[in-house]
């Protein structure tokens, strides 16, 4: 069932009704669809409109198309942003038990995959049907494939909003367009483009949750192992993450790879623990005591992939009898194992990255209603925020947060 793809056919002018809400909420997004439904549930007359021919669309596609969309323990420490009490307020005022609460009365199937990570049994559409019901309950017009031409604040109060579907006179206005990743998806630069325009700071913007490249001589003899995963703890400056690393046929991918991204600087060194909770050079003594003659390469390839453990082996270790792994031999074995040092080329960009980091500098906005402290009325909701989680439904949590929060003061 479609519940709301379009209050009007595509392309005709907006209706009178259209044309006068009480809030304009610009994306139809996570963070957009959950703000007009709350906000027009409070009685206010809310129009969505979207640039992209569908709503919701990078929630269609999140969690491999199952939705990771919260988690079971969300803290502040989960998020990404050069204030990082900005995000405090509306995730203490919207919790994972809330949003699960809406999730349960829709009767959504969902499980919990690892480490909290809340996914939908069935599909994504779930979650983007159940907040198309939720704004049909409280009759939310949407209007897709409209765009924004140019955005007027009134001398008093109130916008003028000039549109490709004709114009709109409303009292609030919402930007809830999300970040720059997977522009094939819809994402684009314009609420950065419309924040600096009325005088907003923005922090750099670049891409976050995303691969990492690796080229030349560090690459070549890891390549013919595109498609191998390995657990392994990942470092970048003080931040680490364990988790599953993908060795792709351009770089490094995976879970603890896409988390370590966020915190990774271009020409910085990433560390690798292969051995991540193992302590090393015991566990190699142990070995050389009891298989002295077996060789380094068997030995690792019996807690690392096999093909793995051989290119190490090949590469950057002496593949010797373990009882020849002494003194420096052994201390190199060590090292490598603990702590492999790596210099990414760069990232996979926004076209496959999860999140944007960065965005409207929050010191310009109002962390309990999100309103503008330059323009009033004007609000700022989601990811164009300078607000990024984790991995692990920490993105969409905020979506859901922040665009209750602003809701409930609209
Ligand atoms: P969102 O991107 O959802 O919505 C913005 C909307 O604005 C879009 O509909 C867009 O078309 C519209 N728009 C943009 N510019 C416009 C303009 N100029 N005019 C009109 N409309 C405009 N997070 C998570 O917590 N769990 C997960 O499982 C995943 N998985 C995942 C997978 C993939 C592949 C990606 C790319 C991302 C994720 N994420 C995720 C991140 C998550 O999708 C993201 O953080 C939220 O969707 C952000 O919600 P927003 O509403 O802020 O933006």
């Amino acid at each position: 069932m479609s519940l709301l793809k379009n209050n009007s056919a595509p392309g005709t002018a907006l209706s009178t009704a259209q044309s006068t809400p009480d809030v304009l909420v610009i994306g139809a997004g996570a963070a957009g669809l959950m703000c007009a439904a709350v906000a027009a549930q409070r009685g206010r007359k809310v129009l969505v409109i979207d640039h992209a021919n569908r709503v919701g669309k990078k929630i269609l596609m999140s969690g491999g198309g199952r939705c990771n969309f919260t988690n079971l323990d969300v803290q502040p420490h989960h998020f990404l942003s050069a204030n990082p009490h900005f995000c405090k307020s509306a995730l203490a005022r919207y919790t994972p038990a809330d949003f699960i609460a809406l999730v349960q009365a829709h009767g959504i199937a969902f499980h919990e995959k690892e480490a909290g990570q809340l996914f939908c049994d069935n599909s994504s559409k779930d979650i983007v049907q159940m907040l198309l019901a939720e704004c049909a309950k409280a009759d939310v017009l949407i209007r897709t494939q409209c765009s924004v031409t140019k955005l007027r604040p009134l001398s008093g109060s109130g916008f003028v909003v000039s549109t490709t579907l004709g114009e709109i006179r409303c009292a609030h206005v919402v930007v809830a367009t999300g970040g720059l990743s997977i522009p094939t998806m819809g994402a684009s630069g314009w609420g950065y483009q419309l924040a600096a325009e009325f005088g907003h700071r923005l922090r750099p913007r670049r891409a976050g949750l995303v691969p990492l490249t690796v080229s030349g001589d560090q690459a070549q003899p890891w390549t013919a192992l595109s498609g191998l995963s390995l657990p392994i703890r990942a470092r970048a400056g003080k931040q680490s993450f364990q988790g599953n690393m993908l060795l792709t046929h351009r770089g490094l991918s995976g879970p603890a790879i896409l988390q370590i991204s966020s915190y990774w600087e271009p020409g910085q060194a990433l560390h690798l623990e292969l051995l991540p909770d193992t302590p090393v050079e015991p566990w190699l003594l142990t070995h050389i005591q009891k298989q002295p003659k077996q060789q380094l390469s068997t030995c690792l390839g019996q807690t690392l992939p096999r093909r793995f453990a051989q290119t190490l082996c090949q590469t950057l270790l002496p593949d010797r009898p373990l009882n020849q792994l002494q003194g420096k031999a052994l201390k190199q074995a060590v090292a490598v194992l603990e702590d492999w040092p790596i210099r990414p080329s760069g990232t996979e960009g926004y076209r496959t990255a999860e999140v944007t980091l960065g965005g409207i500098d929050t010191r310009d906005v109002c962390s309990k209603t999100f309103v503008s402290r330059k323009v009033p009325g004007l609000h700022f909701i989601g990811e164009v925020l300078d607000v990024t989680g984790h991995l692990g439904g920490y993105n969409f949590q905020w979506a859901w947060a922040s665009a209750q929060a602003c809701a409930q003061a609209l």
